[in-house]
């Protein structure tokens, strides 16, 4: 009988419960065994639910109990999740976790802890929800140099957008209805700043480069300044707006990544990826270009990735998932201003005449007496700040920029 713990029964974990007393049959089956969920450890009382027996609020009885293998962490945010989790490990207990902070801060130190205490830390669930892209980029992918990856991974901004679109409505707006139907957070700041697409973009480049890329290290730009405007004007050059995680390897061997709006032609998949999914697509330099799409959130889809997990360390205790990076400093990424794009302009002025002699070989997308939407040649973020200096001068307002993505 394997005995299991989950620490957090909010969305996510009750739906980790949901999903292994539903599926119980099944799961025992791959497991081979049987399996029960001994505790669950939440500061509040459930005291309706048929499984009520299973709460405790000490988190005491879970690491003393050494009838438990395996932990799974859906807490969220960095404490207590990453003193528990580092506990457990360190007392020879697998953890499980959909924490995307947690693996994004603490991913290279935890990892291996788990190895020197021969038992895993397991977190499919950290990065698009439902959709598996951990196991299938460190494992189904391994024999690849993995090129470029982009994402569209969170998918709070992704509904914001698209109903942007769809309902004409402007950025506030569609904040307000994301929050009344519970995607947005009522501190929505992570979402709509790009951070929370950022953390997940540093576990898939610490997986696919091998060392730790840290969210400081991440350029990001959320989408708080896009206008209802931009949208339309991207409709108008065919193709859409997301915010966009991407790392990308260089003729160097150093990394770009960013998180941050991009106009995608609709050649590109991405650019039809609406509402709340998310998708990433990974380009290798044997296999070519695979894309991933399916729900990044929610109860249910985040659950089934943090059961295969479960399962997968339940089931297999010995197997390497081949999941580890190093601590190695930020040398390996350049700096966000040496990155390069081709870059969508919205600028507005009374007048327009020094355009052409400041922005060249652009591709104008509308222009009119007061607005013009354009299309930059390919320039780096460096030299884009000089851009807006001299269009300031020449009282020429950069009301939006953002890259292209090719
Ligand atoms: N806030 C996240 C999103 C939840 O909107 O994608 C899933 O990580």
């Amino acid at each position: 009988m394997k005995k299991i713990a989950i620490m957090g029964h909010g969305v996510v974990g009750s739906g980790v419960a949901e999903v292994f007393f539903k599926n119980y049959e099944n799961i025992k089956r791959k497991v081979r065994d049987d399996a029960e969920i001994k505790y669950i450890l939440d500061l509040r009382d459930f005291p309706s639910l048929p499984y009520s027996d299973k709460f405790t609020k000490n988190f005491d009885d879970i690491l003393n109990d050494p009838e438990i293998s395996l932990v799974v962490e859906t807490m969220g945010g960095l404490e207590p999740a990453y003193t528990f989790v580092k506990k457990c490990l360190l007392s020879k207990k697998s953890v499980v976790t959909s924490n995307k902070e947690l693996v994004a801060e603490k991913g290279a130190e935890l990892l291996a802890i788990a190895k020197d205490s021969n038992v895993k830390f397991l977190f499919e669930a950290s990065v698009g929800g439902g959709i598996p892209i951990i196991r299938p980029l460190s494992q189904c992918l391994a024999a690849n140099d993995i090129l470029e990856i982009n994402g569209i991974l969170n998918g709070t901004t992704n509904y914001i957008l698209t109903n942007m679109v769809k309902e004409s409505v402007d950025f506030d707006c569609a904040l307000r209805q994301a929050q009344s139907l519970g995607y947005a957070e009522r501190d929505p700041s992570a979402d709509i700043l790009g951070l929370d697409a950022s953390r997940k973009i540093c576990i898939l480049a610490s997986i696919a480069y091998g060392k730790h890329v840290y969210p400081k290290c991440v350029f990001a730009q959320g989408i708080n300044q896009i206008s209802l405007a931009d949208l339309e004007y991207a409709k108008l050059a065919g193709g859409s707006v997301k915010l966009i995680a991407s790392a990308k390897l260089l003729d160097s061997g150093k990394i770009a990544v960013e998180t941050s709006p991009a106009f995608i032609p609709y050649s590109n998949p991405l650019s039809s990826v609406d509402d709340v999914f998310n998708a990433v697509h990974v380009r290798g330099n044997n296999v070519g270009d695979v894309t991933f799409i399916g729900r990044g959130a929610g109860k249910l889809p985040t659950a089934s990735a943090v059961m295969s997990d479960v399962i997968e360390a339940l089931a297999r205790p010995d197997y390497d998932p081949m999941l580890s990076w190093n601590d190695s400093g930020s040398d390996f990424i350049i700096p966000h201003e040496s990155i390069s794009h081709r870059f969508y302009l919205r600028l507005t002025s009374s007048d327009f005449s020094r355009l052409d002699t400041i922005i060249k070989n652009s591709e104008k997308i509308a222009q009119s007496k007061t607005e013009v939407a354009l299309i930059s040649a390919q320039t780096s973020y460096s030299e884009l700040s000089k851009i807006s200096s001299l269009l300031a001068d020449a009282k020429i307002t950069v009301a939006s920029a953002f890259r292209v993505l090719e």
